[in-house]
């Protein structure tokens, strides 16, 4: 997506070699127009797949994945964090770990909003060593339901998430693939 491109090619902030700050449209301030942009691709990608509801994780993918739901004309659920979990029956829960916090949280959907006859759309923001995805798509394989496609806006390619998402059979479309940070440069991939 050029405009995509162009925004982060002004906005992005190389931090070092693996890390680019995207505060400006992704994960501090939203930009609305771009938003629905991205929204309206990702609805063009995965029209026709039946998409019955789109998943994201708190907290950057909500923004582009209501963008997208509201394209698609379907609800939108957001996996919540939880730093403990409280007994919930109805709730499908995975751990990850997160390489660049340091971290490790639990996420999850109540059963209530995901079920056997859905078809999934899963949206996020950036994709990198992809803990955070591989959950969510476990979270969504555990429910039954259908996962159609994932949508990202921005693909890091020189770490693994991608292609070992893609290597489990999953359609993955991104919006901007990055292929290196060297040299305090933005490189995009084609
Ligand atoms: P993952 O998201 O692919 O699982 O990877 P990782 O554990 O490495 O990333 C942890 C968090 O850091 C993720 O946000 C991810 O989007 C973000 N991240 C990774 N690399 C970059 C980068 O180069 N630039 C930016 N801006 N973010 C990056 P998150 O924990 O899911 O949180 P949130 O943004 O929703 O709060
Ligand atoms: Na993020
Ligand atoms: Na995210």
């Amino acid at each position: 997506m050029e405009l995509l491109k162009k925004r982060i090619l002004e906005e992005g902030v190389v931090i070092s070699d693996q890390v680019l700050k995207l505060d400006g449209l992704l994960n501090h301030q939203v930009d609305p127009e771009l938003t629905m942009e991205m929204g309206r691709e990702f609805a063009r990608l995965f029209a026709d797949q039946g998409v019955t509801r789109v998943v994201t994780v708190e907290s950057s993918g909500i923004a582009v994945a209501f963008a997208t739901a509201y394209e698609l004309k379907v609800p939108l659920v957001f996996a919540r964090r939880k730093k403990t979990l409280l007994a919930d029956p109805d709730a499908l829960c995975e751990r990850v770990p997160s390489f660049t916090k340091g971290i490790v949280t639990d996420i999850m959907i109540s059963r209530q909003y995901i079920s056997p006859d859905d078809k999934i759309l899963f949206i996020d923001d950036i994709i990198a060593n992809g803990d955070a995805a591989r959950g969510l798509i476990k979270i969504i394989n555990r429910s039954g339901a259908e996962l159609v496609g994932l949508g990202v806006v921005v693909e890091k390619c020189f770490e693994a998430g991608a292609r070992t998402i893609r290597e489990q059979g999953v359609r993955l479309e991104s919006l901007a693939k990055i292929k290196s940070l060297a040299d305090g440069r933005i490189e995009f991939e084609e």
